[in-house]
C-alpha cells in the first residue's frame, strides 16, 4: 500500500486540475470494480455490485489538493499567484511548487515593511528562473501544487497532499481487499473538494445513495500548543460526530462506532471546530442522505509535510471494508 501513497501523494492535482490523479485511480480501479466512469464535473466512480442491489452506499475520497494558480507574470517574469482552497501564507515562502507539465518554482518572498506581522500572497512570487516576461514558461491561469516526496520513517509517513490522497488509497485499497459488499456500493473520487465540495455535490445527486460515508483527514490535537483536541495520530481512525459543514447522522455515527467494537478496531470521536468534507454535501443533496465520515489524523494538515501514522491508514480500510461487506443500521 505504501507505494500507491507515495504514488498518489506525489501526484500533481490542485482543485480542478485533476486529469493526473484521476488518471492514477483509473489504472487501479478497472480491474477491481464493475463499472468505471466519470461524470461532467470530473468525478470517477468505480461501482462494485453487492449482494442486495436493491439499495446503493456511497463513499468519498477526494482527489483534489490545495495550491496556487498565476494571476500576473511581471516584465522580469516573475509570478505573481492566488489560492486554490485554504493554502496558509506561514509555509510559502521557500516551498518549492510544481505545474501540470513539472516546471518547479521557488515561493519568494518582498522585501517586509513589518516583520512581526505574516506576509499576504500578495508579497510573494513565483520564481521560475525566467529571464523576461516573454520567455516565461508560465502564463496567467496555470496552478501549481507543492512539490515534495513521499516519506516513510518508523510507522509515519510524512508527505503533502495526503488530503486527501490518504482518503482515495483507502478506498482503492477497501475495494481490492474486501469481500462483495451488502450493497452496490460507488467508490467516488471527488473533484473540487477544496473550493468548497463541489464534485461531491453533484456525485451525491446523481448516485442518490441510501447512505454516504467520507473518508477525508481531520487535524488532530496532539502537537506543541496545538487547539485542544480529542483526536492523536497513531490511535485509529476518527468518526466524525460534528464539524462546522455537519452534523453527523446518528444512527449512522452509532453504527459505525458499534462496527468499529464488534471488529476490534481501536477509533476515536471527532469533533472539529473548523472546516468540513464532502460528506457537507452529500447530505444535504436530495431530500437528504444519511451522511457520516471516517477520518485519517493527520497532522499538519493543509502544509507541504503532512503526517499520518500508518498503523491508522490500516485500520481505516478494515474499518471501511468491515462496513460496507455489513447491512447498515440507521436506528
Ligand atoms: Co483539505
Ligand atoms: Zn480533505
Amino acid at each position: 500500500m505504501k507505494e500507491l501513497v507515495k504514488k498518489l501523494t506525489e501526484a500533481y492535482g490542485p482543485s480542478g486540475f485533476e486529469a493526473q490523479v484521476r488518471a492514477i485511480i483509473t489504472a487501479e480501479v478497472k480491474g477491481l470494480a464493475d463499472e468505471v466512469r466519470t461524470d461532467g464535473m470530473g468525478n470517477l466512480f468505480a461501482l462494485k455490485k453487492g449482494r442486495d442491489s436493491s439499495h446503493r452506499a456511497l463513499v468519498a475520497a477526494h482527489m483534489d489538493e490545495i495550491g496556487v494558480m498565476v494571476t500576473h507574470v511581471d516584465k522580469d517574469g516573475f509570478a505573481r499567484f492566488t489560492r486554490i482552497g485554504g493554502v496558509r501564507p506561514l509555509g510559502l515562502p521557500g516551498a518549492r511548487v510544481v505545474f501540470a507539465n513539472g516546471l518547479m518554482g521557488s515561493i519568494g518572498l518582498e522585501k517586509l515593511e513589518d516583520r512581526t506581522k505574516i506576509p499576504d500572497l500578495d508579497k510573494m512570487f513565483i520564481d521560475v528562473g525566467a529571464k523576461d516576461k516573454e520567455s516565461c514558461p508560465v502564463k496567467v491561469g496555470d496552478a501549481a501544487t507543492f512539490w515534495q516526496p513521499f516519506a516513510a520513517q518508523h510507522g509515519r509517513w510524512i508527505a503533502k497532499a495526503f488530503d486527501d490522497r490518504i482518503g482515495c488509497a483507502v478506498l482503492i485499497e477497501t475495494l481490492r481487499t474486501m469481500p462483495q459488499p451488502a450493497y452496490d456500493t460507488y467508490f467516488v473520487f471527488t473533484a473540487q473538494e477544496e473550493v468548497g465540495v463541489r464534485g461531491a455535490t453533484v456525485a451525491a445527486f446523481g448516485v442518490e445513495p441510501d447512505y454516504a460515508i467520507a473518508v477525508d483527514v481531520t487535524p488532530t490535537g496532539d502537537t506543541p500548543e496545538s487547539h485542544p483536541m480529542n483526536v492523536g495520530i497513531g490511535k485509529g481512525p476518527a468518526i466524525k460526530v460534528m464539524d462546522r459543514g455537519m452534523i453527523v447522522h446518528q444512527g449512522l455515527k452509532d453504527w459505525m462506532i458499534r462496527t468499529a467494537e464488534e471488529v476490534g478496531i481501536p477509533y476515536q470521536l471527532e469533533v472539529l471546530e473548523f472546516g468540513s468534507t464532502d460528506a457537507m454535501a452529500m447530505q444535504t443533496t436530495k431530500e437528504g442522505v444519511p451522511a457520516g465520515v471516517l477520518s485519517i489524523p493527520t497532522r499538519h494538515v493543509h502544509s507541504p509535510s503532512e503526517m499520518v501514522d500508518e498503523g491508522d491508514v490500516q485500520n481505516s480500510v478494515k474499518l471501511l471494508a468491515a462496513l460496507l461487506s455489513r447491512p447498515v443500521s440507521l436506528e
